[in-house]
């Protein structure tokens, strides 16, 4: 076939399925026996007929693939930054903020009419050099935290839904791990960080999150514990985030929902925060039939608990997936494949979420 007449074809197909799909848009008269079906609701629309939200993470050099924010900004209404906000890029030189990252996100995902869980505040992660470079005393050490949650919180006021005030805070055996914080501040680090983030902004709801809690055991047992004491303590602490980076390999956290139940009955919201599936690669479809059933699983556990208020995952394509850098033969972990097709996983989450 010659190059313009397959055009000409090809420019005839398309026109031919804007116009069933305009026959078929909201409003429109369908003409009787036509078979085209209506716009498929998003994830978001799904969730929130179940008075939940379903996000996604995203990150600041993936912004210029129009494809992917063109999904970005339809299926989903809520976003957190992957990196945007932590330390290392808020305030690379002591005093010196940098809110250009956070900004461009914030300010695309009001544009799209989403809202922000904004991550994070507190963490042993991806902290600038003049930070972890030197040793604090206390007294200094409370200054600087305090100096940089208020400041960062305060510029984010109003724009934001939720802050991850403290990430990772406990270890596998529910011990705390020894971070810099730690080490330095003692657990109290955790009250006052909330205190001073409650005081910057009011209205946002204030989490702890971390991964391997989405099953009972030590690490979500400490987790128990602390919320416990802080709400006994009337220390601001609205909820729970579990970051949900799951594994094939490592077996379904089967005790989920209970868990979520759990940290309702003690009056705080919970939320899937970072939700992945990662697999052995290659892929095959036996996995990704799994995986899918893990996705469906996972939600079904949210919907069944009434203040798991929503589900992100942690960006929605495996060509954005932090996951084969950080564990090399993994990967696969997310509802979209890297050319932005809708995986098993995805059709699993819309009826898990009452779509077809
Ligand atoms: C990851 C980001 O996705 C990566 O781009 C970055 O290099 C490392 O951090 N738990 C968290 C997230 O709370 O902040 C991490 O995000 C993934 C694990």
């Amino acid at each position: 076939m010659r190059r313009n007449t397959r055009l000409r074809l090809v420019g005839a197909l398309a026109a031919a399925l804007v116009t069933a799909g305009l026959a078929t848009g909201p409003g429109a008269q369908a003409s009787p026996g036509a078979q085209a079906s209506p716009r498929q609701p998003t994830l978001a629309e799904l969730a929130q007929r179940h008075g939940r939200y379903f996000g996604s993470a995203t990150d600041n050099p993936e912004l210029t693939d129009t494809a992917y924010t063109a999904l970005l900004g339809d299926e989903f209404d809520m976003i957190t930054p992957g990196n945007g906000m932590k330390w290392y890029a808020t305030e690379p030189q002591q005093d010196v903020f940098d809110w250009r990252y956070g900004d461009q996100i914030v300010d695309l995902a009001r544009s799209n009419h989403q809202r922000v869980r904004a991550h994070t505040l507190v963490w042993h992660s991806q902290l600038p050099d003049w930070l972890t470079g030197r040793t604090w005393t206390a007294d200094e050490l409370r200054a600087v935290l305090k100096k940089h949650i208020q400041t960062e919180v305060r510029h984010y006021r109003g724009k934001v839904y939720s802050w991850d005030v403290v990430n990772e805070a406990f270890n596998e055996d529910g011990s705390y791990r020894e971070t810099l914080w730690y080490q330095t501040l003692g657990p109290g680090y955790i009250a006052d960080a909330l205190r001073w983030a409650h005081q910057a902004d009011p209205h946002a709801k204030l989490y702890l999150n971390d991964y391997n809690i989405e099953a009972v055991g030590a690490k979500s047992d400490a987790y128990y514990r602390l919320a416990k004491d802080l709400k006994a303590r009337h220390v601001p602490l609205d909820g729970i985030g579990l970051q949900a980076h799951l594994a094939l390999q490592y077996g379904y956290p089967a005790s989920l929902e209970d868990n979520l139940r759990r940290f309702s009955r003690l009056g705080l919201d919970t939320a899937l925060t970072e939700v992945d599936v990662r697999m052995l690669l290659p892929a095959t479809e036996e996995k990704l039939a799994q995986q899918a059933d893990w996705y469906r699983d996972l939600t079904a556990a949210c919907l069944a608990v009434r203040r798991c208020v929503g589900i992100t995952v942690w960006d929605y394509t495996d060509k954005y997936s932090w996951i084969p850098a950080f564990f090399p033969g993994e990967g696969a972990a997310l509802p979209w494949d890297e050319q932005l097709r809708p995986k098993p996983a995805y059709f699993a989450i819309r009826k898990a979420l009452g779509g077809r």
